[in-house]
This record gives structure tokens, C-alpha cells and sequence, in this order.
């Protein structure tokens, strides 16, 4: 029976990843075994049949001894052990939510139901690394996969709206405890029908330049306002290693043979776990609308189109409505003023789920099924 170890099951997106395993019965047909970086032969998790002791996340032995390596423990700890594991001959499939490995020649971003075709000739051919994509890229491949499919995307820009999720769970903290600060410090106002707007504005205003609002993790309010920073600059370039990816990541999940041009700005919102994209495409070629549409709808099981009216759009394209979903809706489809090859969108996805942990999933299942 295969061994698969499970590294970082605990964080984020490692428990979001387990919960999904169990909602979907995955942990079958092999033996799964639980690591830690920290906590060594504590109690490991429950699949029903008693929790076992958590493991050496680093006894290279053991890593070794496993078929297959799942880990969600983030790009420090792969830098540290992948490449030992590898030097000493390890030939097991390391499949991987963080960023370190995804733009090494010999690995594959996956995210099946956009490139099954990529993962499969991959397997074909023997690589045995399987790295998640960047959340940002791959909820905008789940939404709009079908016109890179039909071959119709000259260029596209996408303006992000990320939720504060992305950066990680004390930043998700960080943002409610904000709140509450905006929301106290307005309390007494908002409780009084005679106090003028602009009197609660100020206090507002003066909260979030004040220093009572907790940053040290966003670094400046985010509930309230917003940052339009995400991760480090690329040298020579202006540009975030965010904006960065939208680009280098989509040409490698698509396995492009001519790059097609993305960019735009990503920015930090206040929502908690849902990135939204205002896209830009333009076309090859002036294809009807409904054509789009239908091109769109049936690209994958997920993607769902919501109809260009505001009752629709506040309905279903929101945040609010998508989180802890594995919906993508996308909307505000529609031909734009400056010519009929240019088209509009906007589309919204859990970042934990479609973003990080389902693509894992996916890709552990489907290395599992593989007969080579
Ligand atoms: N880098 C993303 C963000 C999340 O900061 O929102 C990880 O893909």
C-alpha cells in the first residue's frame, strides 16, 4: 500500500485541505502518515480510526521512506528539505501548496480542470514534482480557462481585489481586530441619530491615522481603506512579485509556446478569504457575446455566470456570497466602449479553497489513480 506524509496539515490551508480529504472520503487506499515540525509525537488527527504520533517533519529517513510527499508547511521548510530529499535520490512525487518550487523547470502548477493535459504529459513523462499555483492566478484560470482554451486571449489585465487571507491567518486576525477598533471608536456616534456624518467620518479618519489600530502584520489599516501592495518588488521593474505571477504562473499552467501579456495591479481589500478580479481581456477576434458567455459557462463544473444585473450581481458576486464555496461565479460580462474585441469581467473565489487547497487535493487524488 502506498505511504503518503502529510506536512503542515495543521496551518491555513493544511486544515482547510484535511477538511475538504474528509468532506470527499480521500483517505483511502493508502496508508496517509502525519508530520510535524513542532509537535513530535504528539496526537496526530482522527480519520476514525484512533490518532497515531505525529511524525518527524525532519528525519529524512523517514520523509524517504514515504511514495508520496503533501505539504502545505510553506516555501521555508521546502527549501530546506526538498533539495536533501532529492540529493540523497528520493524519487517520490512531492506535491506542494507554497511558491518555492512552482517555476523550477521540472515542475508542474496544477490545477486539473484547467490543464489535465499539462499534469497528464507530466506524468507521462516522469516529473514527479506538483506545485499548487498562486491563488490569485488560478481563480482566474478557473473563471476565465475557457477562452485561454479556444485560444481567443491576445492579452489580459487584472486589477485584484485579495482578500486578507492571502497574506495569512494573523492577518486575518489583524483585519477583525481592526474592525473592532473602527466600529468602537464610531460606536457612540452611530447610536446617536443626531451626530452628522461628517463628525463620525473624522473620528474614522482619525482612528485609522491614530495608533490604536493594530498593523503590524498588514503594516496600515486595511478595514476602511486598502493596500495597494501585495509581497516584495522585482527589482528594475516597479512591479510586485503579485503582479508578477499573474503573468509567469498562467504561461506555465497553460505551457504557453508564445507568453501571453498579463498585468495589472493587485491590491489588499477587507475581505476575509475571498480574492475578486477586475479583468480586461483583449480579444484575437470579435466574438458574439453569448458566445463568450457559453464559452465561459462550460469550461468547468465551477465556474458560474451570473447575469449583468445588479439584483444578480449583489446576489451572487460578492464575497459574502462565495466564501467557504467552491463556486467561481463571474459577471459584469460585457463588451467594452473601447471596441468589440475588448471584454470585461469581474469573478470572485475562495482563496482557500480553489486558491490553495482544492488543486492539492485534486492532484494528490489523481497521482494516486496513476498507474505508472
Ligand atoms: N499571495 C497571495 C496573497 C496568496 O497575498 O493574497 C497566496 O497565493
Amino acid at each position: 500500500m502506498k505511504k503518503v506524509g502529510f506536512i503542515g496539515w495543521r496551518g491555513m490551508v493544511g486544515s482547510v485541505l484535511l477538511n475538504r480529504m474528509r468532506d470527499e472520503n480521500d483517505f483511502k487506499g493508502y496508508e496517509p502518515l502525519f508530520f510535524s515540525t513542532s509537535q513530535i509525537g504528539q496526537n496526530g488527527p482522527d480519520l476514525g480510526s484512533g490518532a497515531l504520533p505525529l511524525l518527524d517533519a525532519f528525519n529524512e529517513k523517514l520523509l524517504m521512506s514515504m511514495d508520496i510527499l503533501v505539504t502545505c508547511q510553506g516555501s521555508d521548510y521546502t527549501k530546506e528539505i526538498y533539495p536533501k530529499l532529492r540529493a540523497s535520490g528520493w524519487k517520490g512525487y512531492w506535491i506542494d501548496a507554497a511558491s518555492a518550487l512552482r517555476m523550477k523547470d521540472d515542475s508542474i502548477i496544477v490545477l486539473d480542470p484547467v490543464n489535465r493535459n499539462v499534469i497528464d504529459r507530466g506524468l507521462v513523462s516522469g516529473i514527479k514534482d506538483y506545485i499548487g499555483g498562486n491563488c490569485t492566478v488560478s481563480l482566474m484560470l478557473m473563471a476565465i480557462g475557457g477562452l485561454f482554451r479556444e485560444n481567443l486571449v491576445e492579452w489580459l489585465s487584472t486589477m485584484t481585489y485579495q482578500a486578507a487571507s492571502g497574506a495569512g491567518a494573523k492577518n486575518m486576525r489583524e483585519l477583525v481586530a481592526q474592525m473592532r477598533v473602527v466600529g468602537n471608536c464610531a460606536q457612540k456616534l452611530l447610536d446617536d441619530p443626531a451626530a452628522g456624518i461628517l463628525e463620525i467620518d473624522r473620528t474614522v479618519s482619525e482612528t485609522l491615522r491614530g495608533n490604536e489600530l493594530p498593523i503590524e502584520n498588514f503594516g496600515a489599516p486595511l478595514a476602511g481603506s486598502l493596500i495597494p501592495w501585495i509581497d516584495s518588488l522585482l527589482p528594475d521593474t516597479g512591479q510586485t512579485r503579485e503582479e508578477w505571477k499573474g503573468f509567469a504562473e498562467t504561461n506555465k499552467i497553460l505551457a504557453t509556446s508564445s507568453p501571453i501579456p498579463i498585468d495589472g495591479i493587485c491590491v489588499r481589500v477587507g475581505s476575509m478569504r475571498c480574492h475578486c478580479q477586475g479583468l480586461t481581456i483583449k480579444l484575437k477576434k470579435d466574438v458574439p457575446i453569448n458566445d463568450i458567455v457559453g464559452i465561459i459557462q462550460n469550461s468547468n463544473r465551477w465556474v458560474r455566470v451570473i447575469e449583468n444585473t445588479k439584483e444578480a450581481t449583489l446576489k451572487s458576486l460578492s464575497p459574502a456570497a462565495v466564501s467557504g464555496t467552491l463556486d467561481v461565479p463571474i459577471g459584469r460580462i460585457r463588451k467594452m466602449n473601447l471596441g468589440p474585441e475588448y471584454l470585461t469581467a469581474f469573478t470572485v473565489g475562495d482563496q482557500l479553497l480553489w486558491g490553495a487547497a482544492e488543486p492539492i487535493r485534486r492532484i494528490l487524488r489523481i497521482i494516486l489513480e496513476y498507474p505508472g
